[in-house]
């Protein structure tokens, strides 16, 4: 794993929700996703000088297909940095993890970057939308963050679900749902600098007990960051960057794919 001396940082990418298809000329309500993951891949290879870590955040494939995990697996790969991947509510977790058979570190759950260390957890319950963490996963959550913290290390958390609300009430519902039991957790360590997440498809950022809490554009469809039912926006694709630097401070911010116009059927009502 890259080791780079007191002065530098570590760059790390978050790609999230691409939703893909077996077939790659499907749309979802009017957008072609996979040309979206697309064109985000390109623009980081423009502006990203090196990554040091690629977190995928989830809803990797809309239909679950073996084939959209796959040509997922291609895509990420052309970024040539560690990448870690966790499921979201639409996914088969066997279905991932065979498109990652000659690739199992991306299973990880957890990656140490220097004097950084990220934690990976998987929030999906099968059959829901909404996210839950379970017994196993916050034990898991506590013993790694009793471990990171032994070693003097700076934290980032990775979950599919928000853990926080954000504006469009639509997605309270389906967000993490045992929060309380998260945030316990978590508060009591000093150490943990940002949680980063998928699922709401929008640029979010808040800050909760000097903890960042950012969500992330996805790479395919939009939702509307303030409306209170589903609806979705007309900003494109993008992805969120954190520079990790080695006195334990984050620097983040959201990049999307410009000069070109989607196809979008904006008067969804689902998707
Ligand atoms: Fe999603
Ligand atoms: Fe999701």
């Amino acid at each position: 794993m890259p080791n780079k001396n007191n002065t530098e940082s570590y760059r790390v990418i978050q790609i999230t929700d691409p939703h893909l298809f077996a077939d790659e000329s499907m749309t979802l309500v009017g957008m072609n996703c996979e040309e979206g993951l697309q064109d985000v891949i390109e623009l980081v290879k423009e502006h990203e000088e090196s990554v040091d870590c690629v977190l995928c955040t989830g809803d990797i494939a809309q239909d679950a297909s073996q084939e959209a995990y796959n040509r997922f697996a291609q895509h990420i790969n052309k970024l040539n940095a560690p990448q870690l991947w966790i499921p979201g509510n639409h996914d088969i977790i066997a279905s991932m993890q065979k498109a990652l058979s000659n690739k199992k570190e991306a299973l990880e759950k957890t990656l140490k970057l220097g004097n950084w260390g990220i934690i990976m957890l998987n929030s999906c319950v099968e059959g829901h939308i909404y996210g839950q963490l379970s017994e196993q996963e916050l034990d898991f959550l506590k013993s790694e963050l009793d471990g990171m913290h032994a070693e003097d290390r700076h934290i980032v958390i990775a979950v599919h679900h928000n853990p926080v609300p954000v504006n469009a009430e639509w997605l309270q519902n389906h967000s993490l749902q045992n929060t309380q039991d998260f945030f316990e957790i978590i508060d009591a360590y000093k150490n943990i600098k940002a949680v980063v997440f998928g699922h709401i498809h929008q640029d979010f950022k808040t800050s909760r007990k000097k903890v960042l809490m950012l969500g992330s554009p996805s790479t395919s469809i939009q939702f509307h960051p303030e409306n209170d039912y589903f609806s979705l926006d007309k900003e494109n694709p993008g992805y969120r960057w954190l520079s990790l630097h080695a006195n334990g401070t984050v620097g983040t911010g959201v990049r999307r794919v410009v000069g070109k116009k989607y196809k979008l059927d904006l008067s969804s009502s689902e998707y």
